[in-house]
């Protein structure tokens, strides 16, 4: 397996307050790896520092050998855009955008053309069985229809890697698993690796790697105690 993400001795400090310290993780190619944790440890920090959303105050992160510091803003923001996905905790669509344009979006914002994003659009709803729901807009659709329309968006563009925070926060754990389920199968067979926060056990049980995050400090599973 090959590695896509790796950070090495990160910090993050907001003000006096340190929310990540010196965290270290290595992900590859395909893999998912799950991070639980306390409220206030530092899970959603940590995301946005991988996902270069959050510029880290010390330490370094790579991309496919790339250190993000040697990125300028736009570099970085193509980087977000055309190669990682995004699922936050409410799905957080459009309203004014039907199922299938908002899944459309990241590859809209890439360039590509409208009856093409809508296709791959389209594919990747009827693999998530949300075909029917294409023409409809988020205010018509349940709470874990639209979680599942956020999963495809993350998807659609075929990323390296998803960063997902609470993906099935607001569901119940039995479809939350579910939801999971989709996500990861459609995920691994794209080879998109995912860095899936979670407070559920079930959900991060599905998971290749598992990680916790005390305090800011992010320990493999099962090294927590030490
Ligand atoms: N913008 C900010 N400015 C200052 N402190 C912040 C900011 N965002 C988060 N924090 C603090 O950083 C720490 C980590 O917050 P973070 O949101 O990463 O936790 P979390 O593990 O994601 O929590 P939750 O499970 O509740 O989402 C907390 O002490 C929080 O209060
Ligand atoms: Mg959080």
């Amino acid at each position: 397996m090959s590695e896509v993400l790796s950070a090495k001795g990160i910090d993050l400090l907001y003000g006096e307050t340190s929310a990540v310290s010196n965290a270290q993780i290595s992900l590859h190619r395909g893999e998912v790896a799950a991070i639980t944790g306390q409220s206030g440890s530092g899970k959603s920090s940590l995301l946005y520092c991988l996902a270069g959303v959050l510029p880290v105050t010390r330490g370094e992160i790579h991309f496919e050998g790339r250190s993000f510091g040697d990125l300028d803003d736009e570099e970085l923001s193509a980087l977000r855009r055309e190669r990682f996905g995004f699922v936050f905790q409410y799905g957080e669509l459009l309203p004014e955008l039907t199922v299938e344009e908002n899944t459309a979006l990241p590859l809209r914002l890439a360039g590509r053309r409208k009856a093409d994003a809508l296709a791959a659009a389209g594919e990747v709803l009827g693999r998530l069985g949300l075909a029917d729901l294409c023409g409809r807009r988020p205010s018509q659709v349940s709470g874990g229809q639209s979680q599942r329309v956020a999963v495809a968006r993350s998807l659609v563009h075929k990323p390296a890697v998803v960063f997902a925070d609470e993906p099935t926060g607001s569901l119940d754990s039995g479809n939350a698993v579910a939801v999971l389920e989709e996500f990861l199968t459609l995920a691994r067979s794209q080879g998109t690796a995912v860095v899936l926060v979670t407070h559920d056990a079930q959900v991060a049980a599905r998971a290749d790697t598992r990680y916790i995050m005390c305090d800011g400090m992010l320990r493999p599973h099962g090294e927590e105690a030490s």
